[in-house]
């Protein structure tokens, strides 16, 4: 039938007859000549149709946008002055002997070629936006990005083993998505959040080096780089320390990076501690293409009259920093103004600075602040000297608890320095962030919770701080990022009982909860577990970033909205009695009072 795509035919298939198989871009009546865009997968050609061959001219006449076409026809020359060099078929026109219609179209709901579709209709006839060659160019990228890893991981001796959908709920820390049971009344799955807690088993089981391409499930608030339901890369090895896991992961990213996009990572990514970001750069995501840094600021600011640097100062857990950006004197009030209500939504009360005039003079002419008349001299020398500030800097402040501060003035750091470029230049900045803590205080229900997940073994060393100071205790994770994001994540497990009851201990989990929860993982690790431990990436972030995407949706077929929809299958939905009856659930009314 099809003898060659639309978008392979050149200048070198000249005289030749193709039979081309598409649908119709564009279709323009010029005066007797019709022209129709055909599109495929591989791009685009443009078919002329003559008059003198009455039939296909007839069916040409009917052609509308969208209608599926079979086009017989002679491969030309364009004539001079019409060659278009920005497609690669442009040297060329195929002059159509025969058109047949395979199916025709209804109006299609958008123009394929706008560039302002609302992201609703997009995705309410999303096999449609489908069809637009930036979409199709970011599946294939997809396709070729997961290929490219599993070619990686297979020469590198993992095997892929698929592990259950319907289980029992892991602990990543998210709401589960539940599956009622209907051979057993009120009883329930859970989709997985991660493969965790099997890829374990799968060491237990003597596999030794495990992945799998895998979907998994959280019910969260969701973002531009969160999704419902979104793949992961999932990896667990045997015998491995964090080192050689992160080195072999590493070698798999450059080389996809390399072989799919020919971008030459660095030869080693550069490694931080959890510490060292927090302090630096405010987040444990830091992009690194960002040249601004934050500075310390609580131990000079306990004695100052500004009682909002003081207070945040001496306050148990509070933090006064700074966040120096050069040339920044020149930004207008209503930017200042603009900063300040986005570092609100991080939970920050202001977003004092000071603009400098005149490093020498530290007082209201040198430094021009409304804040600077409460600061004493020594505090101000303090934040001139740490921050490296210049004639012509802005410096902006954040003071509260530490957690709100490194929120605010983290994102502050990158927005500014995209803003107002200050930023290296690098296309791609790769990181590994380690050494992060075991627990992280939950405020709320005032207790230790895991920063990763129960399994993750602490440092060697660390094992006796998990009773006399659990806020101390650093486990042997490892986050992988690049520009900013989270691109994946994992660590070293626990694989020793005693290790693991101290953790348990440290988190309140009582014995019967922990066997309750995790006893068959528990149990395995009794029976001759090895040393082991992985990591999984974010399948749909990485492509993201390599697609230059805005929002992971616009690399995944069928996406959910923001508020956890698919607008296409109208899903979720209302089903009937009958099945709730046999699932053993009656639905409560909702009242508005919730
Ligand atoms: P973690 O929870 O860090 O680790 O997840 C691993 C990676 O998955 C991606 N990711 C997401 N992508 C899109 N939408 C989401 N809602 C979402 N949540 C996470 C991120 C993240 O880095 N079992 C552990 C891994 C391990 O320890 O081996 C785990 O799931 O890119
Ligand atoms: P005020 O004394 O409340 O008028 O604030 C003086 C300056 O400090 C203003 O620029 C505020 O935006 C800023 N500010 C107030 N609270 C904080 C805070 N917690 N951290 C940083 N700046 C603040």
């Amino acid at each position: 039938m099809r003898t060659h795509y639309c978008g392979e035919l050149n200048s070198q298939h000249i005289a030749q007859t193709v039979t081309l198989c598409g649908w119709a871009h564009r279709r323009r009546d010029h005066g007797g000549v019709i022209f129709i865009d055909l599109r495929d997968r591989t791009g685009m050609s443009q078919i002329v149709i003559d008059p003198d061959t009455a039939a296909a001219f007839a069916n040409a006449e009917t052609v509308r946008n969208e209608f599926v076409l079979k086009v017989v026809c002679k491969v030309r020359a364009r004539p001079e002055g019409t060659v278009n060099p920005n497609i690669p078929t442009g040297e060329v026109e195929m002059l159509a002997s025969e058109i047949e219609i395979l199916n025709p179209s209804l109006t299609p709901p958008f123009m394929l070629d706008d560039d302002n579709l609302s992201e609703t209709v997009r995705l309410e006839h999303r096999y449609i936006d489908l069809r637009r060659p930036a979409m199709q160019k970011n599946m294939m990228l997809r396709y070729r990005v997961s290929k490219t890893l599993r070619d990686f991981l297979d020469v590198n001796g993992f095997i892929e083993v698929e592990t259950p959908m319907l289980t029992r709920s892991t602990p990543e820390g998210a709401r589960d998505y539940l599956v009622p049971s209907r051979v057993h009344a009120g009883m329930f799955f859970a989709l997985p959040q991660s493969p965790q807690l099997f890829k374990q088993l799968l060491m237990v089981a003597g596999f030794d080096r495990y992945f799998q391409i895998v979907k998994c499930f959280r019910d969260e608030d969701l973002r531009a780089d969160r999704q419902p339901e979104f793949t992961q890369v999932d990896i667990e090895t045997s015998f491995m320390s964090e080192e050689q896991i992160m080195n072999i992961v590493e070698e798999m990213i450059r080389q996809m990076f390399k072989s799919v996009q020919a971008v030459e990572l660095p030869a080693a990514f550069p490694r931080i501690t959890f510490a060292e970001a927090m302090n630096k750069y405010g987040s444990d995501k830091p992009d690194m293409r960002v040249t601004l840094e934050i500075t310390e600021l609580s131990d000079v600011m306990k004695g100052v009259d500004f009682k909002v640097f003081s207070g945040a100062a001496n306050m148990e857990g509070g933090r006064v920093a700074a966040l120096r950006v050069p040339n920044g004197a020149a930004i207008s009030r209503s930017e200042i103004d603009a900063y300040t209500e986005f570092v609100k939504i991080y939970g920050a009360k202001g977003l004092a600075y000071i603009k400098i005039n005149d490093i020498t003079q530290l007082n209201e002419t040198g430094l021009q602040s409304p804040i600077v008349k409460n600061i004493h001299v020594k505090a101000l020398q303090a934040i001139i000297d740490r921050t490296g500030a210049q004639n012509g800097d802005i410096v902006f402040f954040g003071a509260d608890k530490t957690k709100v501060v490194n929120e605010a003035l983290g994102a502050l750091r990158t927005k500014v320095g995209h803003e107002k470029g200050h930023v290296d230049g690098r296309a791609w900045a790769p990181l590994w962030v380690v050494d992060f803590p075991m627990f992280e205080h939950d405020e709320e229900n005032n207790r230790w919770a895991a920063l990763h997940h129960p399994f993750t073994a602490p440092k060697d060393g660390h094992e006796d701080l998990l009773t006399s100071n659990p806020g101390a205790a650093l486990s042997k994770a490892y986050d992988m990022v690049l520009n900013g994001w989270e691109v994946g994540g994992g660590s070293v497990r626990i694989h020793n009982q005693a290790v693991q009851s101290k953790v348990f201990d440290a988190l309140n989990i009582s014995k019967e909860e922990a066997q309750e929860k995790f006893g068959f993982l528990l149990e395995a690790l009794q029976y001759g577990a090895p040393p082991h431990g992985g990591l999984a990436f974010g399948l749909d972030r990485l492509v993201t970033l390599m697609a230059g995407a805005e929002s992971i949706r616009d690399v995944i077929a069928f996406p959910k909205t923001q508020r956890a929809q698919c607008l296409l299958a109208k899903a979720p939905n209302e089903v009937d009695e009958k099945q709730l009856r046999e699932l053993h659930i009656r639905i409560r009314q909702q009242n508005t009072a919730g």
